[in-house]
This record gives C-alpha cells, sequence and structure tokens, in this order.
C-alpha cells in the first residue's frame, strides 16, 4: 500500500432508514435513532421527509413544540415550509434554502407547510438533522441562521461531473455561510455516472453518507450504498471516497455530513437533550411553566 491509500476511510456500517410517522402525522424515514443504534456523536437524529407527490390539502406539518439544547438544521429540496416561533420569528423556506436553528436554552415553533402549497399540493422532499450542542452551549440564546439557496456555495469540478453544496464546512475550495458551535461538516453532492470524489475528513471526525438518489461505492472497499441507506465510516483515514459506478443510469445523490464528537452524556426526552436527568426535568417545567414562550398569531 501507498501512503496515500492508508489515509482512506474504510466503511464500518450501513444502516437501513425506518419509516415513522412525525407531527401532525407525516410519514419520515429515519436511519436514526432507533432502538439499536440511538445516536452518532454529536448527531442526534436524521429524518427525510419524503420525496412525496402530495395531492391538494394533504400536507401535513409539525405545530407547536419545544426544543432545548440542541439544534435542528432544516433543508428543503421540494415544497414550501413556513415557520414561527415564539422569539418572534417567522419565514418561509423554499427548495435549497437551510435553516439552523439553535435552539440552546429553549424555543417553541412550528414547522408547517406553507398554506398556497398546501392547497395546490406537489413534490415535497426535505431533510432534517439534529446537531448537539456541548455542555457551555446549551442554554444559549435561540439563534437562527436562515440561509437561501442563492447563499449556499455550490462548486463544481471543471468537467461538471461533480456538483457540492456547501452547508457546512468546506469543499472543492467553497467554504459554508453557516456558523456552527463545533466543527461539523455537510455536504450535498451529485456525481454523474463515473464521477468520484475524495473528500478531506479529519480523522477524529465521526462521518457518515446518506444517500438521497441513485447508489454509490463508499470508502477504500467500495461498499455499496443506495437511496435511504446512511452509511457510517470508520475513523480510521483522513479522506472519504465516494464513487457513481461507469455504468450507472443516473446521478448519485447523498449527504456527507460529519462532525467532531462531543464524548459528553447525553439524555434525550423528545425534544430536549441535556447532560443530566436533573436538567431533562428542568426543561420540562421550564416548558410547561411557559418559559420557553409561545407562538403568538
Ligand atoms: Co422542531
Amino acid at each position: 500500500m501507498t501512503a496515500q491509500t492508508q489515509t482512506l476511510r474504510t466503511v464500518a456500517g450501513i444502516v437501513n432508514s425506518v419509516e415513522t410517522l412525525e407531527g401532525a402525522g407525516f410519514l419520515v424515514r429515519r436511519p436514526f435513532p432507533k432502538s439499536s443504534f440511538s445516536e452518532f456523536d454529536p448527531f442526534l437524529l436524521l429524518d427525510e421527509l419524503g420525496p412525496v407527490q402530495l395531492k391538494p390539502g394533504q400536507a401535513k406539518g409539525a405545530p407547536d413544540h419545544p426544543h432545548r439544547g440542541f439544534e435542528t438544521v432544516t433543508y428543503i429540496l421540494d415544497g414550501r415550509l413556513e415557520h414561527k416561533d415564539s422569539v418572534g420569528n417567522a419565514g418561509l423556506l423554499n427548495p435549497g434554502d437551510v435553516q439552523w436553528m439553535t435552539a440552546g436554552a429553549g424555543v417553541v415553533h412550528s414547522e408547517m407547510p406553507e398554506a398556497e402549497f398546501t392547497r395546490t399540493g406537489g413534490r415535497l422532499h426535505g431533510l432534517q438533522l439534529w446537531v448537539n450542542l456541548p455542555r457551555r452551549d446549551k442554554m444559549m440564546p435561540p439563534r437562527y441562521q436562515e440561509i437561501s439557496a442563492a447563499q449556499i456555495p455550490v462548486a463544481q469540478t471543471d468537467d461538471g461531473a461533480v456538483t457540492v453544496r456547501v452547508i457546512a464546512g468546506e469543499a472543492l475550495g467553497a467554504k459554508a455561510v453557516i456558523e456552527t458551535r463545533t466543527p461539523i461538516i455537510y455536504l450535498h453532492f451529485t456525481l454523474q455516472p463515473g464521477a468520484a470524489i475524495a473528500q478531506p475528513v479529519p480523522q477524529n471526525y465521526n462521518a457518515f453518507a446518506y444517500v438521497l438518489e441513485g447508489a454509490g461505492l463508499f470508502g477504500s472497499e467500495q461498499e455499496r450504498g443506495e437511496d435511504g441507506q446512511m452509511i457510517i465510516f470508520a475513523q480510521d483515514g483522513e479522506e472519504v471516497t465516494i464513487t457513481n459506478p461507469v455504468e450507472a443510469q443516473q446521478p448519485f445523490d447523498f449527504l456527507l455530513i460529519a462532525g467532531v464528537p462531543l464524548n459528553e452524556p447525553v439524555v434525550r426526552y423528545g425534544p430536549f437533550v441535556m447532560n443530566t436527568e436533573a436538567e431533562i426535568i428542568q426543561a420540562i417545567q421550564d416548558y410547561q411553566n411557559g418559559r420557553m414562550g409561545q407562538i403568538h398569531a
């Protein structure tokens, strides 16, 4: 082996998504958490909403609910979502937009399909990632970063075979505009048939890919992963390699997500993620006593 190949990560495991109902009853595909796999430090959850073709009036959302102690990252690919919160923020997410919400000490928010989109129906596809906050940031004031599709840096190889949208971190010379509390990489790659990437990911980062469309070959041993699967890389190298086979019939679309593990105790109860049981009890009391606020119409 050459020094070069020794830096490539292998695949530690491949996880299938589980279908589950969220919010007011919409279907998501969730690779984690599940009973056998609760978290992937510093990540707590990934939900893929759709892709689904909705009839008029069919779209459902997540009405008022609280969060404390972590961040929710919403990335819309198709459809339109409206959100409102107890701090007075309100906005609309269009295709390609990202909302990176640092719940910190707590917000109550709603995430609903936009009224006009609900009326007409249409294709809905989105992702929500939960990123844990380190102990020192769990009670920070809530913060929003709302980044429109046009503001997300996009890079492409000269031959156009690889496109990457840089939500967090850096790829192909493009640097994210979103700030993270701890080092995070969140990249959306599209590979044409025959294209490959070798993305630097520091060895101390936990790293996984999630396939949105198509299938590809992962890691130094070229293991196959497809639509709806989460591919977990071992912490055994500084580069992640992913290929769309030359014989593929379609572009290959996936997320590459990585972060430095917090290595702190995790106690989670629904929408609250803290370090101790006592902090969870406090969060429930604060929510019940209205200390996370409420949404004003
Ligand atoms: Co929420």
